[in-house]
């Protein structure tokens, strides 16, 4: 009989004293911020600015509208393709989808970073948090 109620008083005393302690620690901390806290903290102060976002081109795209797509961009006034030709900062990885990212990316952000300035006969894509730049080619935000 005894060896069977031991570990039954055993583990209620053991769960009253994890109970008051687990709200103690409740109260105690209840006014210093928990590393979730700050991150809920950074995406609300990430809310109130501007949100970040990029235009780059889908992977799904073809090379003649890739092509089509730099040729626009490039086109358009204030867009300084430079970085993607060769000796610039963006030419690696010289291929046609990193060139037609980087160009769409500055023509959408010249043109007012609207969602259909990232259309591209659907060939755009808007993304955000992903920052598409890798070192040393810099996309502009
Ligand atoms: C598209 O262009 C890339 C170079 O940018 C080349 O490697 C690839 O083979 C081309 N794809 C087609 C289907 O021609
Ligand atoms: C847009 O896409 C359609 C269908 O893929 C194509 O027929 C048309 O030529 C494209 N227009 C431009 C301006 O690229």
């Amino acid at each position: 009989m005894e060896s069977q109620k031991n570990p039954l008083v055993f583990l209620l005393l053991a769960l009253a004293l994890l109970l008051s302690f687990a709200a103690h620690i409740g109260h105690g901390e209840s006014s210093r911020p928990t590393p979730t806290d700050e991150i809920q903290i950074d995406l609300r102060r990430k809310r109130n600015s501007e949100f970040v976002t990029w235009c780059i081109a889908k992977p799904s795209t073809d090379n003649e509208s890739l092509k089509r797509n730099i040729d626009y961009s490039c086109g358009q006034k204030g867009v300084d393709c430079r970085p993607i030709q060769p000796g610039g900062a963006c030419f690696l990885p010289d291929n046609l989808m990193s060139h037609a990212s980087y160009a769409m990316n500055l023509f959408y952000k010249s043109a007012g970073k609207n969602f259909w300035n990232c259309h591209f006969n659907s060939t755009g894509l808007i993304v955000s948090l992903e920052d598409p730049s890798l070192a040393p080619c810099y996309y502009p935000a």
